[in-house]
């Protein structure tokens, strides 16, 4: 049978509705990106519930279009409607083919979606002419990892036109990548775009930023950017080639006057990305920065893109400096950079713009930052004593390195002889280093973790090493410590308060910890290994360097994996924590709460509070934006359930299980003394909850309901014996 009429499987209304879809996008946009003419022939869209008229042998195919991802396979994605070929029916071991019915080529070209296992003849696409392979193609993966997206490719058939042929599609392959996906066949006459390599355009610099735009999703592309052949900055970025989604910034004012290339390893020859990119002064969109339905208002986020691990947070000249994991260029982790924020009062953050890129060494994972007030490193000038940030050079292998400032950090200089900790073993990284006055030396915890063979079978080892240091180059290993994993910090503190009474404590990214004993080389742990916060997502946090003794507060930021779904952002820092650690009856115990808030107004006392009944419920604060911190104290009775209802998100303490449960997370926060005290602040993608005196931290990733915007208290069992309510909204 001939047919260039569409088939059983095409569902006319479904192709028609996504074609005309893409046409009215495009024809707004004035492109032509994948347009379909009118009259083009469909010759499949796998719409349908059946294959129709192809013919399917083996397994692999299964006996009907696939609706996306199949069990155990990575998301599939890049096809059009709901249903594609998809051959992972059965995973990779299965095999099959699957082939259309004759039709005659009428038009010039043959075009598709096709992604999968990129092996001739195994995982692959033919058009046969004459029972003859006269045209081939695969998908793109051939390594561990890739991706699943589908990606469009296209046949020049003009040589077969008026002749019969044959689709078909074949997985004949069972090891990784032993699949294939195909969708949307389509014949037409206008000839599709052409995917180019390399191409470049060139900017006389004489503004501060380029600007490129971004498609969440849309597939990876390589840019560097050239002066004189150099490489001066590189990265990966999902490229819009018509209306971006947000646009991705990169201060190019270090090269005013100059000539930079902005090349790109692959694109559309209809593309519009790198006509697109403008120059200009100021962030594009900056009046709606800080604005955005999703963007958290006291915690810290990044302007652009996305954000993981504080780093190097140091105090210097009346500045708390925060440097963060950052991707400029996607809301996804990438690319890391370090970005950079200034504060006063650690409330009001000023984004100073990227510390650290990437360079040869790799890319810039977490580290630290501390003073060098002796100038051990050389690396200070009269009368300013360098800044220096210890990072990670995430290369193969990691390295540790050097770069500083001495312009209050306001420009940073690579150390010419990085990196100054070579491999030890194994992957290294998250070097955290403070300066040891006992010994007048520095000390680093690093995170080495490394395979071991234990009776015959690979395990890993997660370890903390311990170097030291005259001069912040040359390092030492002196001991190390099992039980840690990434992002150690190490730090002193009194306990009770008692100066003469001190503790060295020990932490991990999960903000688990150790407390014990340093001896300038080796910390002795005199507890076992004790449970950091009881929230969800907080991690990697670290401590600030550097803070005057007069002030003498340990203060600690997390990332809080809070997302901020759709933004051009995504993820926050947590509170700036103070910690402590106080004696209990089990040892000393570190404690977390958040430096003081700035309220706006005590907007609400709760004048019933102390008369709070079972059964009666309190609201206040329906009159706010909603930016609250509420604290309660009280004596609760045996069952008393005291509950709070915060932008809509429940947040309940009850007595009897000692207990706070936030939206359905629970964590256990003890009476002491019969009491019970509870600060909860409040923000649009994150709450954070201190209880039991701040032996309970429980940071909670949540998007509020906006619709639900006020607050109420209720209280159920037993009566509070006493009871202490208040809330401020922030400022
Ligand atoms: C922890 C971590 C670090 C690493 C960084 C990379 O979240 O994996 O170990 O340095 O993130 O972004």
């Amino acid at each position: 049978m001939l047919y260039s009429a569409p088939c059983k499987i095409f569902d006319a209304a479904g192709m028609k509705r996504k074609h005309l879809l893409r046409h009215a996008i495009f024809a707004l946009l004035g492109c032509s990106l994948s347009l379909r003419g009118a009259d083009d022939l469909i010759l499949a869209d796998f719409e349908g519930t059946n294959y129709g008229t192809w013919k399917v042998t083996g397994e692999a195919f299964g006996r009907a279009p696939a609706r996306g991802t199949l069990p155990g396979q990575m998301p599939v994605d890049g096809f059009n409607g709901k249903g594609l070929v998809n051959s992972f029916v059965g995973g990779d071991k299965s095999t099959g083919t699957l082939s259309s019915a004759p039709f005659t080529i009428q038009r010039r070209y043959l075009t598709f979606l096709i992604g999968g296992g990129g092996y001739s003849n195994e995982t692959c696409m033919n058009l046969l002419v004459d029972r003859k392979i006269a045209r081939t193609a695969v998908g793109p993966n051939t390594q561990p990892g890739g991706s699943e997206r589908l990606q469009s490719a296209s046949w020049d058939v003009a040589e077969f036109l008026g002749q019969e042929a044959v689709v078909e599609i074949v997985d004949q392959r069972t090891g990784g990548w032993g699949h294939i996906n195909v969708d949307d066949l389509v014949q037409t006459d206008r000839r599709p775009a052409i995917e180019q390599q390399n191409v470049s355009r060139e900017f006389v610099i004489n503004q501060r930023y380029l600007h490129f735009p971004v498609k969440n999703g849309a597939a990876k592309k390589k840019i560097e950017i050239l002066r004189n052949r150099n490489m001066e900055r590189f990265f990966d970025i999902e490229l819009a080639d018509a209306e971006p989604d947000w646009w991705a910034f990169l201060d190019v004012s270090a090269w005013r006057g100059q000539k930079l290339t902005v090349k790109v390893n692959r694109l559309r020859d209809n593309s519009l990305a790198l006509s697109s990119i403008t120059t200009a002064d100021e962030i594009k969109d900056a009046a709606t920065i800080y604005h955005e339905p999703l963007r958290p208002h006291h915690h810290f986020t990044a302007r652009r893109g996305w954000l993981n691990d504080p780093n190097g947070l140091v105090f210097y000249r009346g500045e708390y400096h925060l440097f963060f994991q950052h991707n400029p260029y996607g809301r996804e982790w990438g690319n890391m950079h370090w970005g950079h924020a200034v504060s006063r009062d650690l409330l009001q953050w000023e984004e100073l713009g990227e510390a650290l890129y990437p360079d040869k060494l790799g890319s810039m994972f977490s580290g630290s930052a501390v003073i060098d007030w002796n100038n051990t490193s050389g690396f200070g000038k009269e009368g300013e004593p360098a800044m220096v940030l210890v990072y990670t050079a995430a290369g193969n292998p990691t390295v540790q390195c050097l770069a500083y400032s001495t312009d209050r950090g306001r420009s940073y200089t690579k150390y010419a002889g990085n990196p100054v900790v070579k491999q030890i073993t194994g992957s290294n990284r998250d070097p955290k280093v403070i300066w040891h006055e006992p010994t007048k030396r520095w000390v680093m915890t690093l995170y080495v973790g490394f395979d071991e063979n234990k009776d015959g079978r690979k395990t890993t080892r997660h370890t903390i090493h311990f170097l030291t240091s005259p001069n912040l180059k040359d390092w030492k290993v002196t001991s190390q410590t099992e039980g840690f994993f990434e992002c150690p910090d190490f730090f002193e503190l009194a306990v009770d308060g008692d100066a003469q009474n001190k503790k060295w404590v020990l932490t991990g990214a999960s903000s688990e910890y150790m407390v014990g004993t340093f001896d300038g080389e080796k910390f002795t742990p005199e507890t076992k290994k004790l449970p950091g916060h009881r929230g969800k997502g907080f991690y990697a946090a670290q401590t600030f360097s550097d803070i005057p003794a007069n002030d003498g507060r340990r203060i600690q930021i997390g990332w809080l994996q809070a997302p901020s779904p759709g933004m051009p952002f995504n993820q926050c820092m947590s509170l700036p924590l103070e910690l402590n650690l106080i004696s209990t009856p089990d040892g000393p115990r570190l404690t977390w709460k958040p430096i003081p808030l700035s309220p706006q107004s005590a907007f609400s006392y709760f004048p019933k509070g102390l008369s709070l009944q079972p059964g009666e419920t309190n609201s206040f604060g329906e009159h706010t934006r909603g930016f609250l911190a509420v604290t309660a104290e009280f004596e609760p009775g045996a069952d008393s359930e005291v509950s709070f209802n915060l932008n809509g998100v429940p947040i309940t303490y009850d007595a009897q299980k000692q207990e706070i449960n936030v939206n359905g997370h629970r964590a256990p926060a003890p009476l002491r003394a019969g009491k019970q005290r509870i600060t909860i602040v409040t923000d649009r993608t994150t709450f954070e909850i201190f209880a039991s005196d701040g032996l309970t931290y429980v940071p909670v990733p949540v998007l509020w309901k906006e619709e639900a915007r006020g607050a109420e208290i209720s209280l159920r069992g037993a009566p509070l014996k006493s009871a202490n309510f208040s809330a401020v909204e922030l400022r």
